[in-house]
């Protein structure tokens, strides 16, 4: 099992929209996979069709309810989710009354090693004990990025935050999201960034129409049109990041 984050400390950035593709896109190539919207506002399951979370945090952060019975089956095969509840808001308070209160859900997720090949995290923006969580349970924590200067210096907030907590930054990798090249500050965001951050993946996902209608659509361009220009985005981004992990295929 390789779990896999979307976060970043801003809103808006991409987290989710990537989250649902990359997900679909394990779905397509036949392996178990797990999305878990930890996000009250719940949009990773309305994309993927699911909207009705179910258990209450006390019980979920205690381990008093079993992580593999709130997961759904999604419309995708292979593909399961855990929708997010908008009680979701108060997971900080339930995760901090626990002991070791920062791999409450790393332990959480444990049990599931052996029924999923991936698991990907859809988090919320901000840093808060869950963002804490996370970064301790995933394997990789994937940002999205758009380039501009504000978004490399959240980012570089979070690389700093990372070493200050002793957590290996290696598992942080940018990539950039919604990009529009004709923009001269994107273009030269991304070279200079690119040209200092080692870790930064080549693959970028365009600002494109047919990725922002998913909204309507509640269709995965990943899943739904491999061969569009945003289907294969998507899919240059996880052949990378199965490149990196070491992973072929
Ligand atoms: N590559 C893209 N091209 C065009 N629109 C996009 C792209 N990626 C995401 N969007 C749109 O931008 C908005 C924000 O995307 P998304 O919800 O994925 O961001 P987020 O980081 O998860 O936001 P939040 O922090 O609120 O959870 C959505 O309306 C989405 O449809
Ligand atoms: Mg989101």
């Amino acid at each position: 099992m390789t779990t896999l984050a979307v976060y970043h400390l801003k809103g808006g950035v991409g987290k989710t929209t990537t989250a649902v593709n990359l997900a679909c896109l394990t779905a397509r190539e036949g392996q178990r996979a797990l999305l878990w919207d930890l996000d009250p506002q719940g949009a990773a399951g309305f994309y993927l069709g699911r909207t009705a979370g179910v258990g209450k945090n006390k019980a979920l952060v205690s381990g008093k309810i079993k992580i593999a019975a709130i997961a759904q089956e999604s419309p995708f095969p292979g593909l399961d989710v855990i929708p997010s509840r908008f009680s979701y808001r108060k997971l900080d308070l339930h995760l901090a009354d626990q002991r070791r209160a920062r791999s409450a859900i790393k332990r959480i997720l444990a049990p599931l090693s052996k029924t999923y090949r991936w698991v990907f995290l859809d988090c919320p923006p901000g840093v808060s004990l869950l963002a804490e969580n996370v970064f301790r349970a995933a394997d990789v924590i994937l940002v999205p990025l758009i380039p501009t200067p504000l978004s490399i210096r959240s980012f570089e907030e979070i690389s700093v935050f990372f070493g200050r907590q002793g957590l290996d930054r290696s598992r942080l990798v940018p990539f950039f999201s919604m990009v529009e090249k004709r923009k001269r500050i994107h273009r030269d965001t991304m070279e200079a960034f690119s040209a200092r951050e080692a870790s930064a993946c080549v693959s970028i996902i365009p600002a494109m129409s047919d990725i922002e209608r998913m909204g309507v659509t509640r269709r995965p361009v990943a899943y739904f049109r491999p061969q569009s220009p945003a289907g294969k985005s998507y899919l240059a981004l996880w052949s990378e990041l199965k490149s990196k992990l070491g992973e072929h295929g």
